[in-house]
């Protein structure tokens, strides 16, 4: 929901900059899509957006208001972490109504009473296809595809204002990975939120992103539109990076 504005964030790990001087402005219910390759600073700059650490420099305002000290919580900002575990939790199941559990967890961390738990839970598991012959399982015992929609749903139990993907599709398998791909899509306008969504994947953020960041050392080389920066790339790493994906279509498809 909120439109969100970085100026010159700056996080640095000992003598790493990790994210250096970034100044951006992601609109309001965008599909903001950051791309680069690994190490540029991608995960920093979703965990410093979603408050889970702080910048050194810099300021991050969520509809104007400076989001300094406040937590994700307050920030209304919900994450799915890169990773083959998507961070859910290991020993417990995905879904009981009266236990704690993975599609429960934020409602009860609310002090939401069962009812209201079962409402807000119906409501993810339609809209993600989750099967209530999960429910009972540990995240082990679940494929990638699934666990990656529980991941999903533990995001979107309580609505967020603004949702952080960090490369969620990288352990799918390519029919999968198209099919999550819409459904991030179509969750994004359902609920929507302003989004930020990672990957290391030019086609990928081609395909979703209603703008797309290219990311390296910690900086944003260009902002614009997936036709911008395929028509007008601002220099010659995103020249490289556009004809480097086009190089890849050329040879699956023969384009
Ligand atoms: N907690 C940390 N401590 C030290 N260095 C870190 C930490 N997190 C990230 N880095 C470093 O910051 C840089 C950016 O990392 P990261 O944001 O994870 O990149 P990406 O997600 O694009 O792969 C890398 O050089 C990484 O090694
Ligand atoms: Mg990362």
């Amino acid at each position: 929901m909120p439109e969100i504005v970085l100026q010159g964030v700056t996080k640095r790990f000992g003598t790493t900059v990790a994210v250096d001087g970034l100044t951006a402005r992601i609109c309001n219910r965008e599909f903001f899509v950051v791309v680069g390759p690994t190490g540029c600073g991608k995960t920093t700059l979703l965990r410093l957006l979603a408050g889970l650490i702080h910048p050194d420099q810099g300021e991050i305002r969520f509809d104007g208001v400076s989001v300094r000290g406040m937590s994700p919580r307050e920030r209304g900002v919900r994450m799915v972490f890169q990773g083959q575990d998507y961070a859910l939790y290991p020993h417990l199941e995905v879904y009981h109504p009266e236990r704690w559990s993975n599609l429960s967890f934020p409602l009860r961390l609310q002090g939401e009473r069962t009812r209201r738990i079962q409402e807000r839970v119906q409501r993810v598991v339609q809209r993600l296809g989750i099967q209530p012959a999960w429910f009972p399982r540990k995240p082990r015992e679940l494929s990638e595809g699934e666990k990656q929609k529980v991941a999903l749903g533990r995001a979107t139990v309580l609505s967020p204002k603004v949702f952080l993907l960090d490369e969620p599709l990288a352990h799918l398998d390519p029919p999968a990975r198209a099919k999550a791909r819409e459904e991030i899509r179509r969750l994004h306008a359902e609920l929507g939120t302003t989004t930020v969504y990672v990957t290391h994947d030019l086609a990928e953020a081609f395909i979703l992103g209603d703008r797309v960041a290219v990311m390296c050392a910690g900086k944003f080389l260009q902002v614009g539109s997936p036709t911008e920066l395929q028509d007008h790339p601002a220099d010659a790493f995103v020249a490289e990076f556009v004809r480097s994906y086009r190089e890849g279509l050329r040879q699956a498809f023969g384009v």
